[in-house]
């Protein structure tokens, strides 16, 4: 059978953009034929990486105005997705935006607007849920095995940020806080466990540890490394974030845990260290039936991911669910919604922190934002 060739345009070619490089180039049916970044060491990088005869553009623009590209990948820092999403919209194209969607709720909500009206399917990178042991998870709680979701538990224990091109990521400015950053990720697997939109959070949280020695032109970075944060659901349904970004030494970087009436699952996953060591990510799944009941599963690496990156495969595991839904003519798994509501929920972590008080999801989103929906 003949497998239609999708041509990938990845903008922004830094370390997530040489991840989509090599992801796609493991993804059957998938070419990369145009990168685009205006600094000129990630673009030899990816060129080096990428197959021979791929364009090479110093921006967005005139790699979406060359055209013959079907799928724009955006992986420019958090506070430049909007802006470079104007050169895409209303191209014959379909979009992989990087997680965070945007930086700020007005940006958030413009892009989820633009999207709406976007005429190829717009998809944002929230990649977790395609780590193979969270996935597991997704399908036991889904399936029924924890019963109704009353509680939903996070922790990352990990390292602390890494350098990034032109140090964006020390500053709220450019990435909208750590708990937008990198916990987007976590309030969408939040969001999507108890399939319900966040009511209010409130957070505690500082910069305590890291990066306090750091200048960049006379300025000190502000991001947090450590933070609690609670989030309240409709119904009485609750979750929590423990996020460390110094504890290096930990034997799992990620651990899941969803109780529901009838039981408890719980991924653990192993950081990438450990991942070194040989360490698989575990599935635990008990039950408050007869003996209480716990059975526990190694998750090793899937042989079926073409390429294992960072996380556990999950950007080629991204890669294939979306090329599956554009090849089908299918909605994005992972939609501007989502996207819109995990900034959501990091801003208003952030805002809860920065005033000391709880913050309502409704004081943020506003007239829009009704009964967990909210309208483009
Ligand atoms: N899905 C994930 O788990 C995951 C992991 C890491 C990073 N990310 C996201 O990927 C994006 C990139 O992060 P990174 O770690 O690769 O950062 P990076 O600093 O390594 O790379 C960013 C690249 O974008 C380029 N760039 C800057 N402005 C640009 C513009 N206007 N147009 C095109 N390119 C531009 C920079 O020159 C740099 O090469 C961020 O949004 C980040 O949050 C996602």
């Amino acid at each position: 059978m003949n497998r239609p060739v999708l041509r990938y345009g990845i903008v922004g070619t830094g370390m997530m953009g040489l991840e989509h490089v090599r992801s796609l180039s493991a993804v059957p049916g998938a070419e990369v034929v145009a990168l685009a970044d205006p600094d000129g060491g990630s673009l030899a990088r990816a060129l080096e990486a990428a197959p021979p005869g791929v364009a090479a553009f110093a921006d967005a623009g005139e790699l979406v105005e060359a055209g013959g590209v079907d799928v724009v990948v955006v992986a420019s820092p958090n506070h430049t997705h909007r802006e470079v999403l104007e050169h895409v919209w209303g191209r014959p194209v379909h979009v992989l935006v990087e997680k965070p969607m945007a930086t700020t709720l007005d940006d958030a909500c413009a892009v989820a607007r633009r999207a709406s009206r976007h005429g190829g399917i717009v998809w944002v990178g929230l990649e977790y849920r395609y780590m193979p042991a969270v996935a597991a998870l997704l399908d036991e709680v889904r399936g029924g095995a924890v019963g109704r979701v009353r509680m939903v538990a996070v922790r990352e224990h990990r390292f602390p940020f890494l350098v990034k091109v032109g140090n964006w990521n020390r500053f709220n400015r450019y990435t909208g806080g750590t708990l937008v950053e990198k916990c987007c990720h976590f309030f969408d697997l939040m969001n999507a466990l108890t399939a319900a939109r966040p009511l209010r959070v409130f957070a505690s949280g500082g910069q305590d540890v890291n990066h306090l020695g750091e200048s960049y032109d006379g300025e000190r970075p502000d991001v947090l490394d450590n933070a609690f944060v609670v989030v309240e659901y409709p119904d009485g349904v609750r979750a929590s974030l423990d996020l460390c970004m110094f504890a290096e030494g930990s034997r799992f970087e990620q651990q899941l845990s969803v109780v529901g009436d009838r039981g408890k699952v719980e991924a653990l996953l192993p950081g990438f260290m450990e991942v070194a060591r040989g360490r698989c990510s575990e599935l635990v799944v008990g039950s408050r039936g007869e003996g209480w009941p716990v059975e526990t599963r190694e998750v090793g690496p899937d042989p079926t991911v073409g390429y294992e990156g960072f996380h556990h495969g999950s950007t080629y595991l991204e890669h294939l669910a979306l090329r599956r839904a554009i090849v089908a003519g299918e909605r994005p798994t992972v939609s501007v919604d989502d996207g819109l509501w995990s900034v959501a929920a990091g801003l208003a972590a952030q805002q809860s922190i920065a005033e000391g008080r709880c913050v309502e999801l409704s004081e943020l989103l506003g007239a829009q934002c009704s009964g967990g929906a909210w309208r483009v």
